[in-house]
């Protein structure tokens, strides 16, 4: 039973919070109005525009190429449907990575002109700089280590990342950088559950995961693959809880019947 279902508004405080209490954090991706609707109104505490949307909207083989201008026309349009979850919008990759002046000036857009909570951006100690000053200009910001999608031309794979010790004492590091520079949260992606859970433990700030076990203070998944929408997609850590693609593809079908042999529209269904 959640202690914090009743309430009203989700703020970083609220998560710090919940971490401290035991209560798990629950995060889902959203992208379009009328999915972050559904979404806030079954009280999600988080809801993340994730630059997967270069994935999931647009069918892009990776997250590389969604611009800002396109990550703030979704971050708008899930805004404009939340009433309660607290909205984070990824800096997509090239809003940031030059320096922490772009950094600044790619976070003020994305708050000014979509009125989200939060950023998130991936990386570790390299990306400081720029967490700190964004953090100066009163904005708060998500961390996201272990596998992020945005180097994959980097790792050159989507495998489990820090299994070996060098990578989990760097990523341990990063952790900390991160925490010490004033990230209110940090997304693990795909590591070794014992690892996150050490990280989880060290941590004052919730460590909210992905593809990284149970022992860390909340879960996210992207919302078209835990739905079933998409259907090629099959890692390990991800539970469907519906098989959507087969659903609408079979109203698609029926409708296309109806069309065809005149039952749809019938006499109650015209004026
Ligand atoms: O873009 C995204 O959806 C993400 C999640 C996988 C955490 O970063």
């Amino acid at each position: 039973m959640s202690v914090y279902s009743e309430v009203k508004t989700i703020t970083t405080h609220v998560l710090k919070a919940m971490k401290l209490s035991g209560e798990k954090i629950s995060m889902l991706t959203a992208y379009d109005y009328s999915m972050a609707k559904i979404v806030d109104s079954a009280k999600i505490d988080v809801i993340l525009v994730g630059d997967s949307a270069s994935n999931v909207m647009a069918g892009y083989k990776t997250t590389l190429p969604i611009t800002l201008n396109e990550m703030i026309y979704h971050a708008a349009s899930v805004v404009r449907a939340v009433n309660r979850a607290l909205v984070v919008v990824d800096l997509p990759f090239g809003s940031y990575q030059g320096n922490s002046k772009e950094a600044l000036s790619s976070a003020i857009r994305i708050m000014k002109e979509t009125g989200a909570n939060a950023i998130k951006m991936e990386g570790g100690i390299e990306i400081v700089e720029s967490i700190k000053r964004i953090l100066s200009a009163g904005i708060p910001v998500m961390g996201h280590l272990g596998l992020t999608p945005q180097s994959i031309h980097k790792f050159g794979t989507y495998t489990v990342r820090a299994k070996e010790i060098e990578e989990a004492e760097k990523l341990m590091t990063d952790a900390d950088a991160l925490q010490e520079a004033g990230c209110f949260a940090i997304v693990l992606e795909k590591v070794p559950a014992n690892l996150a859970g050490k990280v989880a433990e060290k941590l004052k700030i919730p460590v909210i995961g992905i593809g990284a076990g149970a022992q860390v203070d909340g879960q996210v998944l992207v919302l078209h693959d835990m739905l079933g929408i998409t259907h090629e997609f099959s890692p390990r850590f991800l539970r469907r809880y519906h098989n959507l693609y087969t659903e609408i593809k079979g109203a698609v079908e029926t409708y296309i019947q109806d069309v065809k042999t005149l039952d749809f529209p019938n006499e109650r269904e015209q004026y």
